[in-house]
């Protein structure tokens, strides 16, 4: 730590104040030393330290409670650069507050204190592989702002600047992924989801591009380029999100819209009609909508997530708009988080269940009241086989598959992967079988009410469950039979699917899986009863293919249905995989297409994957990824350089 300057700087001292003041209709804030502490039993005693391993910031000591940027985007220098300024609360006797860095250049840091502005001393620790610095600032007695000046790196992990050739409209653009641990990587900040802090923020931009962040947002361009944000709700760090490029808005009704380039946004305003309605469905299961508007973001197709629930601004893939409104559902699960994962938050990466699981839950729910239960059961039963499949992927005593993770002392990416989604919901519709809907809805609704603006850990979850759901009922966790429906040791430390877990059924792929017989019994594809068939039967299908068809069959499926061109990315994947493994290469054209314009992770993981599975598959798969790998963003790009064995400088 260097020494305190203590350099008077009156000057700055009443803007700094000034600045400090304007923001207004804060939400109630909540100190991690807030979060329950339930009663010792034998989930209790399994809480490790309520720290979050994966910030070096130490909240109990001090804390933000209010962020305003300041920050000019350029896209020439491919670098944010401008100031955080946090209000702060400190604890009496603490004389630092600590933030979380990566790649990122501090220039100075002021501190007010009683009205009075100085340069402080601050010091960055050694970099670690993944969580970067420790930016230690001193502070002075009652210090409550920090003013940090910054530039962050071109390489800001985060963040993606994609060029003209990688967007619709042809100009450049802007796009942050700040979840799990990367919003490090553009915003000095205290970088768990155990903090939250209200945010306010100016950016500077090219005259010709939109700005919008996860906050309330502009519907028009700005003459200046200059464009103000408030989030006037707590929010952690992860959910900072900023997007900068040639955007429109269009309405769809008074609550919801979307933003997405010129030529994208008609089409995406189609896609997304039903949102209302599934707001609607939503607030009468779980309580009102806490984040005033819903709107969309459509972006490039190299976003590296189908969908990411920024607050106010779910950023979307474009690969979710099939002209059918049949890939919807991940609307629903990004604006489920609105009450899973931004209402009520997981406290540290390793209860990310907490967020995931009950938001695939709930969007089960949803896809039901608005579709129907055969619907909501077609994507139950292509969940379940993909948790299957995930199991197929760890060492059955791996606690990778455990619902509470043990991601200290790693990414959380690496270790964050389809358990937590559909055994996390697989927990709750069992819950829900076991007590009945009406019980466990009241339960849900309780839950989100109580730890409104919180976040809490499985420990706490499972303490408010026994007390608020199960306290009625007999024998449910102490029982020693692992086989017992609700073990809750089982379910939450223990590795697969406890027996007894709810599983779903689909009369529907009953009827795709009579024409998989019947095509085996030699019925000629073009006789098959496929005419009612949606994507999800389409899904099913290609997934329940037998492994022993050969590349001739697959040459006749495309001929009679078209996968190769067909315009839905979810089957054109499901496709690609299941032929590539036939070593069916007449798909290559076709899936280097697809592999050069999508970045989206979840479709890139396994058709690398696959190609990687034979010599041949994978010279050609690392020819195509030295072409598209420029344009991926890094969440992409490091989970595919480790499929090909991609060296840096490659
Ligand atoms: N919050 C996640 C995305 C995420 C998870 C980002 C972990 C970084 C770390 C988002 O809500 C999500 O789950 N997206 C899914 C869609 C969903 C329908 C399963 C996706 O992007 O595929
Ligand atoms: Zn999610």
């Amino acid at each position: 730590m260097k020494k305190a300057k203590s350099v008077g700087l009156p000057l700055i001292a009443a803007t700094l104040a000034l600045g400090a003041m304007s923001s207004c209709n804060r939400s109630e804030h909540t100190a991690p030393s807030e979060h329950a502490d339930h009663s010792a039993d034998g989930i209790a005693e399994k809480r490790a330290t309520a720290a979050d391993p994966h910030s070096f910031s130490r909240p109990r000591e001090a804390v933000v409670r209010h962020l305003d940027l300041d920050l000019v985007v350029d896209f020439e220098s491919q670098t944010l650069t401008g100031t955080a300024t946090y209000e702060i609360e400190a604890a009496p006797e603490a004389d630092e507050i600590v933030f979380d860095t990566r790649d990122l250049e501090i220039s100075s840091v002021i501190v007010t204190a009683a009205g009075e502005a100085r340069q402080a001393a601050f010091s960055l620790s050694e970099e670690q592989p993944f969580l970067g610095r420790a930016l230690r600032v001193e502070l002075p007695p009652a210090a409550n702002t920090v003013r940090i000046a910054y530039a962050t790196s071109p390489q800001a992990a985060a963040l993606q600047w994609l060029g003209p050739e990688q967007t619709a409209s042809g100009k450049p653009f802007l796009l942050s992924q700040s979840q799990a641990i990367l919003a490090r990587t553009w915003v000095p900040c205290q970088d768990t989801p155990g903090v939250r802090m209200t945010y306010s923020a100016t950016l500077r931009v090219p005259k010709d591009l939109m700005a919008v962040m996860s906050a309330e947002n502009p519907t028009e361009r700005a003459v200046d380029g200059v464009y103000h944000f408030e989030m006037p709700q707590a929010i952690p760090s992860y959910l900072l999100a900023v997007a900068v490029g040639d955007l429109e808005f269009r309405s769809i009704d008074e609550r919801a819209g979307v933003y997405a380039e010129p030529s994208v946004v008609e089409a995406a305003a189609w896609e997304f009609a039903d949102v209302p309605a599934m707001m609607t469905a939503a607030e009468k299961l779980y309580g009102p909508y806490a984040w005033g508007r819903y709107d969309l973001l459509v972006l490039p197709p190299s976003f590296p997530f189908g969908g990411m629930e920024n607050p106010r601004l779910t950023f979307a893939t474009p690969t979710i708009i099939s002209g059918d409104r049949s890939l919807v559902a991940l609307v629903a699960h990004e604006l489920a988080h609105s009450w899973s994962g931004n209402l009520v938050t997981n406290a540290t990466w390793d209860d990310f269940w907490l967020n995931e699981g009950m938001t695939t839950y709930i969007t089960g729910r949803l896809m039901e009241e608005l579709y129907g239960v055969e619907y909501a059961q077609m994507l139950a039963v292509l969940g379940r086989q993909d948790l299957l499949a995930t199991f197929e992927e760890f060492d059955p005593s791996s606690p990778d598959s455990h619902l509470k993770l043990a991601l200290a002392g790693r990414d959380p990416d690496d270790g964050m992967n389809d358990i937590a989604y559909e055994k996390g919901s697989a927990f709750l519709s069992t819950l829900e079988a076991k007590v009945g809907r009406k019980r466990f809805d009241e339960f849900l609704r309780g839950y989100f009410s109580h730890f409104s603006f919180k976040s809490l850990d499985t420990e706490t979850f499972v303490s408010y469950l026994r007390e608020n759901l199960l306290a009625g009922e007999a024998n449910l966790s102490q029982s020693p039979d692992m086989s017992d429906a609700l073990n809750l040791e089982a379910w939450i430390y223990g590795p697969g699917l406890p027996a007894g877990a709810w599983t779903p059924e689909s009369a529907e792929f009953d009827r795709v899986e009579a024409q998989i017989t019947a095509l085996e019994q030699g019925t000629e594809p073009a006789d098959l009863d496929t005419g009612d068939w949606t994507t999800h039967h389409w899904l099913h299908f290609l997934r329940k293919l037998p492994d022993r068809t050969t590349s001739a069959e697959f040459a006749a499926f495309d001929i009679q249905w078209h996968f190769n061109t067909s315009g839905n990315s979810e089957i054109q994947s499901a496709w690609f995989e299941r032929a590539i493994e036939a070593g069916h290469t007449d798909v290559y054209p076709a899936l280097g297409e697809f592999l050069l314009r999508v970045g989206r992770r979840k479709f890139l993981k396994p058709l690398y994957t696959a190609l990687a599975a034979t010599p041949q598959g994978l010279s050609w798969a690392r020819e195509v990824y030295g072409e598209a790998r420029g344009g991926y963003h890094s969440v992409s790009s490091n989970t595919i350089d480790e499929i090909l064995g991609w060296e840096a400088g490659e």
